[in-house]
């Protein structure tokens, strides 16, 4: 009996790119799809853009355009990536749909019935210009803990402490930068603190199914330490469902994601005449997965089934999570070029490549993988090109220059060895737990041994001497036979590549199945034609030049990201997260805007001298050409006052004037200096002049 199942990937936000990060879980799912749909069961794969919420708003705001425009343009990029890089939706929708609202309204009003919604008043910083509520993210100011300056209102970048907004020093908006006031408003809860929840998840995550044994542990964790109610409305303004018996409420972006997989496969089940409740009622025999990524295992494991069962329908069969990209060893990053989006990769590389990389890293697991740019190209170069495509580069010419492309027998010992030395269900089983990296491992080790084959019996040779064709006939059937074994094993990770052997071998698209039936003699291929070329290292060069060129500020570098752990207990999790992930030595990046703000001008030192009583200071005054500034700069211990008369430096022009013992001090001038040594005054090239800006 075919299983009938029903996968998605986690809903991308519409308000960035794609990038080789959400890759991996879009890859990854799209070859598990890939190899159920070649085993003969039923598996539907649903995606969606997840289109609400405040950042997604303010971002259509920030362009002038409606959120609706924004998240049709999106959308229409993010097909456009996922089509690159084969990843093949049965359905990609939006969760901006009557679909997706239909069963938001259905579910809250069911945990409604339940008793398991509250209405409570809660005081939260609001921002007085811009007249909303302001997310954690978009509230700043200066660390509770470390005192470092700009952090967001959840947590520290500099030190990595978890906290309220309400506990930063000086808090402002990072919307409109006014100094947010404390306001109640009435909020919706979903009540998680409710027995019968924390009852029901953990019978839920206690079943090894439905959760990895890691994310076991930490689902343990967090229900040890109990579940909190989670806030599901948000306030006006906001891009999002409007609560049908709460006018001016919105559901949180969070409480409609999850449910815009109902609403993707709702949309699909009307154009294809399936029956939704068939896979989503309580005693439905389909199966159900979500492929996710380590940061969103808490909505997923715990709020998603709490969700499902208290309103009455079916659980996940299973949650897949895994970890998250690095590139060369450490997080994607703009400054070295690594934060790479699929549209950059696409205009550089070939697709399958990173899918065959991608996959010859994933076990299954949620550890980390590693992007390294060096092993790409080795790799790939080394197992597809130089093992896979040169068994058929080998032999195909003989078959068609030598016999009209027909084939012939197949050589039995050597395929009865073969297969001794190789189970198919090893590959099957290592596919369906997600190890691809194992099945890969096998596969490449079936590719040894065909390679072997041909080079023990030189096909080469036989083709130069008189009276061995029957023989060479053989051996060149049988290397077909094994590339086309090796194909249809790829085929999940490999679509491409695949459909063109099997147009060059001339068979209908490869099946699970198909492997106990050899080529029959008789059967006439095609030319050969080149199949896959070797990866230049320089065309990934280029693409990493290329990423670190874009690193201008755009709107989305400005903007914060997305939150998406809204509760206090969800901190732990996003720090553990952030621990993993190794900072640029250079963060926190800033934008160009952050740049401009400081003008550095170039100044000729007019005149320069001692001050008395101050033993490290010199009293500059600088000519800006239209006028002069007093400056107290701190290089006496460097330079003597006459040594520095007439020199053109550069100074900080717009620094707030200071009131120093001695004067005022209009200004700053620029040195550098280490424990080698300074400070050394700069100097610039000759030509410039004194009031010329620096940018
Ligand atoms: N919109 C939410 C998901 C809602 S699901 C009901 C979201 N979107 S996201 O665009 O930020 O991420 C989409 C998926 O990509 C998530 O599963 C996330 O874990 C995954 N990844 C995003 N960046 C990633 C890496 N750098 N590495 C691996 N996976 C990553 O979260
Ligand atoms: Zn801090």
């Amino acid at each position: 009996m075919p299983r009938k199942i029903l996968v998605t990937s986690a809903l991308p936000y519409a308000n960035g790119s794609i990038h080789l990060g959400h890759l991996v879980e879009y890859i990854q799912t799209d070859i598990w799809v890939r190899f159920q749909k070649m085993r003969g069961n039923s598996c539907i794969y649903v995606c969606a853009d997840d289109t609400h919420g405040t950042p997604i708003m303010l971002r259509a705001e920030k362009e002038g355009i409606t959120p609706e425009q924004l998240i049709d343009r999106t959308w229409h990029e993010h097909k456009r990536d996922f089509d690159g890089f084969h990843v093949e939706f049965d359905n990609y929708y939006s969760t901006n749909t009557p679909e997706t609202r239909h069963y938001a309204d259905t579910i809250y009003t069911k945990l409604k019935e339940a008793g398991l919604i509250e209405v409570r008043a809660i005081e939260q910083f609001y921002d007085p210009i811009k007249e909303m509520f302001l997310p954690d993210r978009f509230i700043k100011g200066e660390c509770p803990k470390c005192h470092a300056k700009d952090q967001y209102g959840d947590n520290c970048e500099a030190c990595g402490a978890a906290y309220q907004p309400t506990d930063l020093i000086e808090p402002y908006s990072a919307v409109s930068g006014a100094k947010p006031v404390r306001k109640t408003s009435d909020h919706h809860f979903f009540k998680l603190s409710d027995p019968r929840c924390a009852d029901f998840l953990k019978q839920w995550t206690a079943d090894p199914a439905h959760v990895q044994a890691e994310a076991a542990n930490k689902l343990d964790e967090w229900l040890q330490a109990g579940l909190s109610d989670w806030d599901i409305s948000r306030d006006a303004p906001y891009f999002g469902f409007e609560i049908p018996d709460a006018p001016g409420k919105y559901y949180y972006v969070w409480l409609d994601a999850p449910i815009g997989y109902m609403g993707s496969f709702q949309n699909y089940c009307g154009k294809n005449g399936l029956d939704f409740d068939e896979y989503w009622k309580p005693d439905s025999t389909a199966e159900v997965y979500h492929f996710i990524g380590k940061d969103i295992l808490y909505f997923h494991t715990l709020f998603w089934p709490a969700e499902l069962h208290h309103a009455g329908y079916r659980t996940p069969t299973g949650v897949f999570c895994h970890g998250f990209l690095t590139v060369n060893g450490t997080k994607m990053s703009k400054s070295r070029g690594t934060f790479i989006t699929a549209e950059s990769y696409l205009n550089h590389l070939n697709p399958e490549w990173l899918r065959y990389y991608y996959a010859a890293k994933l076990n299954g697991s949620m550890e980390d993988i590693d992007l390294n740019l060096e092993d790409f190209a080795a790799r790939v170069n080394s197992d597809l090109v130089g093992k896979y495509v040169n068994i058929a580069s080998r032999c195909a010419g003989f078959v068609s220059k030598r016999f009209g492309g027909k084939l012939g027998e197949i050589d039995r010992a050597a395929t009865v060895e073969y297969e001794a030395a190789f189970q198919t269900g090893a590959i099957a089983s290592a596919y369906e737990e997600r190890d691809y990296g194992r099945a890969l491992r096998e596969i490449m080790r079936l590719a040894d041994v065909a390679n072997q084959y041909i080079a023990e019996r030189k096909p080469w040779e036989m083709a130069k001497q008189e009276g061995r064709e029957a023989e060479l006939l053989e051996v060149c059937t049988t290397a077909m036979t094994l590339f086309r074994d090796l194909t249809l094993y790829l085929k999940p990770v490999l679509p491409k590549l695949a459909e063109q052997v099997e147009a060059f071998l001339n068979i209908p698209p490869l099946a699970w199945a198909d492997i106990w039936a050899p080529l029959p003699a008789g059967h006439v291929i095609n030319d050969y034609q080149h199949l896959m070329t070797r990866i230049d290292p320089k065309k990934i060069e280029t693409m990493v030049e290329e990423n670190k060129q874009s690193l201008a500020p755009t709107p989305e570098a400005a903007a914060p990201a997305p939150i998406k752990h809204a509760q206090h207990q969800q901190n732990e999790a996003k720090a553990e997260i952030a621990a993993s992930e190794e900072k640029s030595a250079w963060e926190p990046f800033i934008g160009i805007d952050d740049f401009t703000k400081i003008d550095l001008r170039i100044a000729r030192i007019a005149n320069a001298e001692h001050v008395e009583g101050a033993d490290k200071l010199l009293k500059l005054t600088l000519d800006l050409g239209t006028e002069t500034r007093t400056v107290f700069a701190g290089i006496k211990a460097a330079y003597a006052p006459e040594s520095l008369v007439g020199r053109l430096t550069v100074m900080v022009a717009n620094l707030t004037p200071r009131k120093m013992k001695f004067g005022l001090s209009e200004g700053m001038v620029c040195a550098a200096s280490d424990e080698r040594g300074g400070p050394f005054l700069l100097a610039p090239d000759s030509g410039a002049q004194p009031g010329m800006r620096i940018k």
